[in-house]
């Protein structure tokens, strides 16, 4: 089969991976030209999974795997087209299609009768039919679910190890159509490893509606932690220990608090959520218990060592915002102190929190420590 891939990122150029690896033409786009650049040299230019540094080369030498800037070309060439671009919510927390959009057009502009695409990028319920069904058709002429197919399957993945999460995690997908969810689920089962459940719903608002049920989930579940661990502090109450003693019952899953809700995926998909349902004030209100945690936190770690040290994250790639003590720009080279010498800063002043009751926060704990101002490690003070 001939498949386009557009957007070759942390999750597009695995999953073209994947699928050329199970003996498909694949051909990637992006607008980004050092990202094809590395894919025409032979080499994967993404590194955060092994798999993929290892399987890039031999693809693209065998001419299974190749990659254009021009959407178009690659877009003719296939059967199945499927859109990995990402949807964003900027800074005035308005959802920004604009990539996403732009992607769409160059693909309607090359759309051939008979191809599917199948939007993956987590959407708003109804984007697929809604935004991106006619401005397919408008651009390319055709008519959907007729001319041409139409499906959401939300990708359910982590970064660095996609591959294994595409063989446990069922492949959810829903169509426009009963023949586009037919098309879709066939295209999944012959792109993914035979081991993986490939589950059809009943349309693709079912399958958009899916992603963003169980990534909110997981931000409200994580408010309810913060707010448990906030009146456990002010009754010198362990929250971790209740935690772990609540969820010995089959029917608790509370999840840990922490100094924020991180990654671009949980604090961003409640709002696209939320873009159409407004009034789910549970949701809202998760969301804003979760952004005032980064205060929270450093108002804590404030009162047990004072205002003068600075808590880092050596990826350099995260922004808390906000707090006057956090500093999440320290160069890589600084890995080596752990974060719970910064959370034992916080909890020698017998506030209740432990260090992985702050662990789970979006600063990634392996790689983040406690300095003063000066960038010397600052050790935590006797108790
Ligand atoms: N990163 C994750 O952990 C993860 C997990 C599950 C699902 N997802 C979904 O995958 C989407 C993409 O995530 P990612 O991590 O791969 O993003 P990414 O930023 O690594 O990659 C996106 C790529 O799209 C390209 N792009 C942007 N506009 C384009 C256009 N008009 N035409 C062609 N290419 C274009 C960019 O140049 C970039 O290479 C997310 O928005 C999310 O919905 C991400």
């Amino acid at each position: 089969m001939r498949i386009a891939v557009v957007g070759l990122g942390h999750i597009g150029l695995p999953l073209a991976v994947q699928y050329a690896g199970r003996g498909h033409e694949v051909t990637g786009a992006d607008i980004n030209p050092s990202i094809v650049e590395a894919l025409g040299a032979g080499r994967s230019p993404h590194l955060d999974e092994q798999a993929l540094v290892d399987r890039v080369p031999g693809l693209v030498a065998a001419g299974r795997l190749r990659a254009t800037t021009d959407t178009g070309e690659a877009v003719r060439g296939a059967e199945v087209v499927v859109v990995i671009v990402p949807v964003v919510v900027d800074a005035a927390r308005e959802i920004d299609f604009g990539p996403i959009d732009a992607a769409t057009a160059d693909i309607g502009a090359a759309l051939q009768r008979g191809t599917l695409v199948i939007y993956e990028t987590t959407l708003p319920v109804g984007t697929t039919r809604n935004r991106f069904g006619p401005m397919l058709a408008r651009a390319s002429g055709l008519a959907l679910d007729d001319d041409f197919f139409l499906a959401f399957s939300p990708e359910r993945v982590l970064v660095g190890r996609v591959f294994l999460d595409l063989r446990r995690y069922p492949k959810i997908v829903g169509g426009t159509s009963e023949a586009s969810t037919a098309r879709a689920v066939e295209f999944y089962r012959a792109v993914l490893d035979e081991s993986a459940e490939v589950r059809a719903v009943t349309n693709a608002e079912t399958a958009e509606m899916t992603k963003l049920a169980e990534t909110t989930y997981r931000d409200v579940n994580i408010a309810l932690a913060n707010e448990y661990a906030r009146y456990s502090a002010t009754r010198g109450i362990d929250v971790l220990e209740v935690i772990g003693a609540a969820n010995s019952q089959p029917y608790s899953h509370i999840h840990l608090p922490g100094i924020a809700v991180g990654g671009h995926c949980i604090p961003v998909y409640p709002r696209l959520y939320l873009w159409n349902d407004p009034a789910a004030t549970v949701v809202a209100s998760a969301r804003a218990a979760n952004a005032a945690m980064p205060a929270y936190a450093v108002d804590l770690l404030a009162a047990a060592v004072g205002d003068r040290f600075v808590l880092r994250d050596t990826s350099g790639q995260q922004t808390l915002g906000g707090g006057r003590f956090l500093d999440l720009r320290a160069p890589a080279r600084r890995r080596r102190p752990r974060f719970s010498s910064a959370t034992s800063c916080a909890s020698r002043s017998a506030t209740a929190w432990r260090s992985t009751a702050l662990a789970s926060a979006s600063v990634r704990p392996r790689h983040t420590g406690c300095w003063d101002r000066t960038g010397r490690e600052r050790r935590p003070p006797s108790p």
